[in-house]
């Protein structure tokens, strides 16, 4: 027998009882006349003590033991005599009577604590020992329960979980697909899939009815702190459904794991925002309203006072920082530095204080009476002590930037609680943007997207005003999720691909298994799909997905632990047909 009971389990209760543990040697203390070990198992950790006098040999076959050995521990469960109240088992100790070595080793690269001495690097050469780390397990076991309990939420809703072919042909989600070259088919190649889209739809087809799947996506695209190249969806689709009915079904869900895995009750109703309103107040379709800070338009109060720059610009734009006014030179010629960052790009930050004496103060005084400084003030609704932010330009980049500093003003003035969470559906998307580069319109969700039956007027007039039945839902400034009801029409279908300008051909060569499907009765429908990494690190109160996930990779795309990708070995490429250029 390995073990009577676990790491984590011991109390003043079991006090007298002779126990068996075994874990991992976490850490050692030698106190002369006494000898401590904490003694660590993935459920808690237990202190064993050494006593020179009443059992010399056992003490010094503890001293020898070093970190991250492999234990078997046999002993007598005693009362500790100076209590650790911050762990669960603080208040025992095991008096040690025999110990089994079931394994050795090395001395581990890092400390494998919660604040541990090793860089990323390194970390995740030895993800394996990262893994050990308390707070890094903790996010799986948060990762594990918000994946059960949306099984359970869903099976209680009729939804059934049908798995979907990985080795696939291109889908079109608008990121590079990863390739597989085929051995039996030589010089084809599979993608795998960016989304199950195009099979969820068949089981529609099919008459599942409501079909979900937690189910690992693959898209090469440019990392980030949110997305990996292989990441996991809550993927869902449900038929005989409009909008609404989809945006009740997965509010239910998001307010069950929010409550059954966090115990916080969200919004009873989750707010909506149109695309348009998102876009016009927080520049961001995913905006974070946790904290106001909402765009003000100063176009009206800022032009024809001869100042160039607000007069040239498509666009001004003003936030107001509540009680700022105290900035000094210095913090105001950070954030100018900081927007003019290239990854920001503005030119420049123009501010406004608005002193308690009533006067104001601005970067522009040279062009603004005291009087057009009022106005601006009574615009953006500041009163004394308030501090305004403008930045100018192009509607689309000013509002991009706008977004961004409103994001960092956030953080800076602790409005961004990862404690409190706020969901938001944006709804109304357009159906379709423009692509300035390829010079055409590209689907703004997927190319299935169901275009508002009261604006499909516009689809041969002005295409790009169209709006689609398309949602997504943010919370804390993330995007969870996004869907759409589908185009169940084939006519509908093929007049979508010619907007998007694929040929009759390619439409048929790319999508003719879904075209045909939708020629036997397809049933109207839609669906969204929430990503799981994203939804638990937003749970957990973090922007980097990479830790929710076991075996992450990296900013290149790299799995340091196993050194993937790797080069194939010349009979492997024989095989398969494949010569590098
Ligand atoms: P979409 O492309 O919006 O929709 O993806 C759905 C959700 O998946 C998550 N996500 C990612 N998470 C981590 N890393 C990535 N690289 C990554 N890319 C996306 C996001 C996103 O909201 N088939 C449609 C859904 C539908 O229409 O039903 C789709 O895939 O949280």
């Amino acid at each position: 027998m390995y073990r009577s009971h676990t790491c984590g389990e011991l109390r003043p209760s079991h006090i007298g009882q002779t126990v068996t543990l075994s874990g991992w040697l976490q850490k050692s203390r030698d106190l002369g006349g006494m000898t401590f070990i904490d003694l660590r198992d993935r459920y808690g950790i237990t202190q064993l003590a050494f006593n020179m006098e009443e059992n010399a040999a056992i003490c010094q076959e503890a001293r020898k033991l070093g970190r991250e050995f492999v234990l078997k521990i046999e002993g007598e469960v005693i009362e500790r005599s100076s209590k650790n109240k911050n762990i669960p088992t603080g208040e025992i100790e095991i008096k040690v009577a025999k110990i089994t070595v079931l394994n050795g080793s090395k001395t581990p690269p890092f400390t494998i604590e919660d604040e541990t001495d090793g860089g990323e690097e390194i970390r995740a050469q030895y993800r394996y020992l990262d893994l050990r780390r308390t707070t890094i397990r903790e996010k799986l076991l948060l990762r594990n329960k918000v994946a059960l309990e949306t099984r359970k939420y869903l099976d209680s809703q009729e939804f059934i979980d049908v798995e979907t072919p990985v080795l696939i042909k291109s889908t079109p989600e608008g990121a590079r697909d990863f390739v597989v070259p085929s051995r039996m088919n030589e010089g084809q190649f599979y993608a795998l899939p960016q989304s199950p889209q195009t099979f969820k739809q068949l089981l529609m087809v099919s008459g599942f009815d409501r079909y979900y799947q937690i189910v690992k996506c693959f898209r090469d695209e440019d990392l980030r702190a949110d997305r990996q190249p292989e990441f996991t969806q809550i993927d869902c689709e449900m038929a005989f459904v409009e909008q609404e009915d989809i945006l009740n079904t997965f509010e239910g869900m998001i307010q069950h794991l929010f409550r059954e895995v966090r115990g916080v009750e969200l919004d009873a109703k989750f707010p909506r925002m149109t695309y348009a309103e998102a876009m016009e107040k927080y520049g961001s379709d995913k905006p974070d309203i946790r904290f106001a800070l909402e765009f003000v338009n100063m176009n009206d109060v800022t032009k024809g006072k001869n100042f160039g720059i607000f007069d040239d610009a498509e666009l001004v734009l003003a936030i107001n920082a509540h009680d700022c006014a105290g900035y000094t030179r210095k913090q105001l010629d950070k954030l100018t530095d900081w927007v003019r960052r290239p990854q920001i790009g503005a030119k420049g930050l123009i501010y406004l204080k608005c002193n308690e004496d009533g006067t104001f103060k601005s970067s522009v005084d040279k062009f603004y009476s005291q009087e057009d400084l009022a106005e601006w003030a009574k615009t953006a609704n500041a009163k004394a002590g308030d501090l305004l932010l403008l930045l100018s330009g192009d509607t689309d980049k000013v509002r991009k930037q706008m977004n961004e500093l409103r994001l960092h003003m956030g953080d800076e003035l602790g409005l961004r609680n990862p404690n409190v969470f706020k969901p938001l559906w944006v709804i109304d998307f357009p159906l379709l943007e423009w692509d300035e580069d390829s010079n055409r319109y590209h689907a703004m969700h997927h190319p299935f997207t169901s275009p508002k039956p009261e604006d499909m007027d516009l689809i041969d007039t002005d295409p790009g005003k169209v709006r689609a039945n398309a949602y997504d839902l943010a919370m804390n400034g993330v995007e969870l999720g996004g869907g759409s009801i589908r185009i169940h029409d084939r006519d509908v279908q093929s007049r979508m691909f010619d907007l998007l300008g694929f040929s009759k051909e390619e439409a048929e060569a790319q999508f003719g298994f879904l075209l045909s499907a939708f020629e036997y009765g397809a049933p109207p429908h839609g669906g969204l799909a929430f990503g799981l990494d994203r939804l638990v690190a937003t749970m957990g109160g973090s922007d980097s997905i990479r830790d929710y996930i076991a075996f992450p990779k990296n900013n290149s795309g790299r799995d340091v632990m196993i050194d993937a990708p790797s080069p194939l070995n010349d009979e492997q490429m024989d095989e398969l047909g494949l010569r590098l250029r």
